[in-house]
C-alpha cells in the first residue's frame, strides 16, 4: 500500500461499467484502485452502445470525448433531430400514427472501441488483473477480504460490484444480508433479499438480425426501413428495424411479448440460434411492410430479456453494486463458448442503459473522492451514493419497462382497435407521447443536480 493511500477500492468487473468507474476514481490519487475481471482477457463484443449529446457530459470531463469520436462514424449534433417513426401494423393496412423527435442525434460506439479507450486512459496505478472470478468475500471490522476462484485472495476498503447481470457481488451482499437478517428473525426480508440474487424472465423474447439491405430492396423496392428508422407495433409484439453501416445493412429486431409471464422463470437457453418459424406466426397478420422483412430474416438470434427484482439497497457495509448488477435494463448474455453476445433491445433503451452506468460511475467516484470520506466512515458515502442512485435508476428503468407495454399496445381502459378512427387515431397520438416522454430522460438530463445533491450530504458528515 502507498503512503499517501486514504481508501483501497476493488472493482469486480472489467466492462464499460467497471473501467468508467475506475477512471472516474483514477482522478482522486489518493485512491488505490485494482480491477479484477473474470475473463481471460478485456474484450468486450457486442453491438455498441450509444449516448445522446446532453448526457456526453461525463464523457468530456473524463477526458474521452476526443478519443471516442475518433472511433464512430457518428457525429455531435444538437437541436432536434426527427427519429423513429411508428405505426400500427398488427392489420392489414397499416398507419403511421407518429415521428419521434430528440434532442441531438444518438452517437453509436461500439463497445469494443470504447473499452479500449477506457483502459487507454487509465493511469498505471490503476492495476487491472485477468482471470480473477470472486467466489466471495467477507466483511471484517475495517476491511473487506475477497476471495477468487483462484484460491488467491485481495483485501480492500471498499468493493464494488460491476459483475453484469449474474453478479457474484451482488449475490453474495444479498446472501450476507440474509444471513443477518435471519440472526435477527426478520424472515419476511430473507426471502425477499434472495428474490434478487437471480435475474428473472421479462416475459419477452427479442428475436435479432441483421439483414442486407440489398435483399430487402430486392424483395420491397421502396421499403420505409431503408431510408428511415422504423417501429412497427401491434398486440404482444413489435418490430424495430432501422438502417445501419451507412445503409448497407438493416438491423432487425422483432419483439414477443408475454405480458402474464413476467417475472417467471425462463426455460431453456437464455441466448440461442432460433428459426424464423419460432416467431414469425406472431405477426401473421401484419401489414405488408412488416412481411416484408419478416420473408428476408434468416437464423434470427433469440434473446430472452431477464432483468433483476428491484433491491431496497444497493449496499451492504463496504460494499455495493453498480450498472447491470445493479439494475440490468439491456442485459447481454454469455454464450456457451464464453464469448459475450449483445442483442440490442433499442437503440433508445441503449442510451438510457449507458447513461445510468455513467451516473453510477461518476456519482460512486463523487462520493468515495470526496475529503470527508475515510476508511472509517467510508460506508456512509456509499449510502449517499445508494439514496441518490437507487431510486433515479428505477425510475428510469420502470419507464423502460412501461414503453414495452406501450409498444404492444397493452394500455389499461384502451382498445386501440375500436372504437371510430378518429377515437383510435387520437389514442395512438397519445400513447406516442406517453413513449416520447419515457424516452426523454435520455437526452434531456444531465448530472449536475445529483453531484450537487451528493456533495451537500458528504459536507454534512
Ligand atoms: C474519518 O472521518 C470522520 C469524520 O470526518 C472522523 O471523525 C474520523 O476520525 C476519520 N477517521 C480517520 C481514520 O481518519
Amino acid at each position: 500500500m502507498s503512503s499517501g493511500c486514504r481508501l483501497r477500492v476493488a472493482i469486480c468487473g472489467a466492462g464499460i461499467a467497471g473501467l468508467t468507474c475506475a477512471l472516474a476514481l483514477s482522478r482522486h490519487p489518493d485512491i488505490e484502485i485494482d480491477v479484477f475481471e473474470s475473463a481471460g482477457k478485456l474484450a468486450e463484443v457486442g453491438a455498441g452502445i450509444g449516448l445522446f449529446p446532453r448526457p456526453w457530459q461525463i464523457i468530456r470531463e473524463l477526458g474521452l470525448e476526443q478519443d471516442l469520436l475518433k472511433t464512430t462514424e457518428s457525429r455531435l449534433i444538437e437541436g432536434p433531430v426527427p427519429s423513429f417513426r411508428y405505426r400500427k401494423s398488427d392489420q392489414r393496412e397499416g398507419l403511421e400514427f407518429y415521428r419521434l423527435i430528440t434532442q441531438g442525434a444518438l452517437i453509436f460506439l461500439h463497445r469494443a472501441d470504447y473499452q479500449q479507450t477506457l483502459l487507454r486512459h487509465l493511469p498505471a496505478s490503476c492495476r487491472t488483473y485477468c482471470s480473477k472470478r470472486l467466489r466471495t468475500y467477507i466483511q471484517r471490522s475495517g476491511a473487506i477480504e475477497l476471495f477468487f476462484e483462484d484460491g488467491t485472495s485481495h483485501v480492500c476498503d471498499v468493493l464494488i460490484g460491476a459483475d453484469g447481470l449474474k453478479s457474484v457481488v451482488r449475490k453474495a451482499m444479498l446472501n450476507e444480508k440474509a444471513d443477518r437478517a435471519k440472526a435477527q428473525g426478520r424472515w419476511k426480508e430473507v426471502s425477499e433479499m434472495l428474490s434478487s440474487v437471480d435475474p428473472v424472465w421479462s416475459g419477452t423474447n427479442a428475436y435479432r438480425t441483421l439483414i442486407p439491405a440489398e435483399r430487402l430492396r430486392a424483395r420491397a423496392p421502396t421499403h420505409a426501413v431503408l431510408t428511415s428508422p422504423m417501429q412497427y407495433l401491434g398486440k404482444n409484439g413489435y418490430v424495430i428495424a432501422y438502417p445501419i453501416s451507412r445503409g448497407k445493412m438493416i438491423n432487425f429486431v422483432a419483439f414477443d411479448m408475454h405480458h402474464e409471464l413476467e417475472n417467471t422463470k425462463f426455460d431453456g437457453p437464455w441466448v440461442t440460434i432460433s428459426d424464423k418459424s419460432s416467431f414469425a406466426s406472431r405477426f401473421r397478420n401484419w401489414e405488408p411492410d412488416v412481411q416484408a422483412l419478416l420473408d428476408c430474416v434468416e437464423n434470427p438470434l433469440l434473446w430472452a430479456i431477464h432483468t433483476i427484482p428491484p433491491m431496497r439497497s444497493f449496499i451492504s457495509g463496504r460494499a455495493t453494486v453498480m450498472g447491470d448488477a445493479a439494475h440490468a435494463m439491456t442485459p447481454h448474455e454469455g454464450s456457451g463458448a464464453g464469448q459475450a453476445i449483445e442483442v440490442v433491445v433499442h437503440p433508445l433503451l441503449r442510451a438510457h442503459h449507458t447513461l445510468t452506468i455513467n451516473q453510477d460511475a461518476y456519482l460512486l467516484a463523487t462520493v468515495l473522492g470526496h475529503h470527508n470520506t475515510n476508511r472509517t466512515n467510508v460506508y456512509k458515502a456509499l449510502a449517499v451514493y445508494d439514496e441518490i442512485r437507487r431510486p433515479a435508476a428505477y425510475h428510469v428503468m420502470e419507464h423502460s419497462r412501461m414503453n414495452g407495454h406501450y409498444f404492444t399496445l397493452h394500455v389499461d381502459g384502451v382498445d386501440f382497435d375500436s372504437g371510430k378512427p378518429r377515437e383510435q387515431w387520437d389514442n395512438l397520438q397519445k400513447l406516442g407521447r406517453m413513449f416520447e416522454k419515457n424516452w426523454e430522460w435520455a437526452w434531456t438530463t444531465s448530472v449536475d443536480g445529483m453531484v450537487k445533491e451528493a456533495t451537500y450530504r458528504m459536507e454534512s458528515f
